[in-house]
């Protein structure tokens, strides 16, 4: 094996390493349940944009309210996934 060689299998194996360690997903996904479902297939056909328009008409301070430490909320589809 040319030294070239052993130098990009040492580098892909860091990679492999690196993801492995990586800390599962944290981030409470969008439930799968009756209320969230319709937003689970409005993704897939209209994209996450649209979606999202929809959560705060329940997840506001008087109907579902969010934890005290929640981060900025816009955008809930970056950090909340659909899968
Ligand atoms: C029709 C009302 C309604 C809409 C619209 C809605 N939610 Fe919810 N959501 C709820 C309720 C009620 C709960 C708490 C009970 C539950 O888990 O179903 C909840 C819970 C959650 C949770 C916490 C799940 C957990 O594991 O604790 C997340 C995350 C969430 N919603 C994200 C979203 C996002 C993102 C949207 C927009 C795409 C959205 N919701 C739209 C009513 C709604
Ligand atoms: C910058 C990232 C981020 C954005 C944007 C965001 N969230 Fe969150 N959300 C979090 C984190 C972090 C938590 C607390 C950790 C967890 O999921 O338990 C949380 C918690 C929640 C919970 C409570 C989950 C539980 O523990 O029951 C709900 C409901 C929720 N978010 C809904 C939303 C909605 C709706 C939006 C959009 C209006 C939104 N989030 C936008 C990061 C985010």
């Amino acid at each position: 094996m040319k030294k070239r060689d052993i130098l990009l299998l040492i580098g892909a194996l860091a990679i492999i390493i690196f993801l492995w360690m990586a800390p599962p997903e944290s981030t409470k996904p969008v439930p799968k349940d009756e209320t969230h479902i319709q937003f689970h297939e409005m993704v897939k056909t209209e994209g996450k944009k649209a979606a999202e328009k929809f959560c705060e008409d329940c997840h506001n301070a008087d109907t579902v309210p969010f934890p005290e430490d929640h981060p900025e909320k816009f955008r809930c589809l970056f950090c909340h996934k659909v899968k």
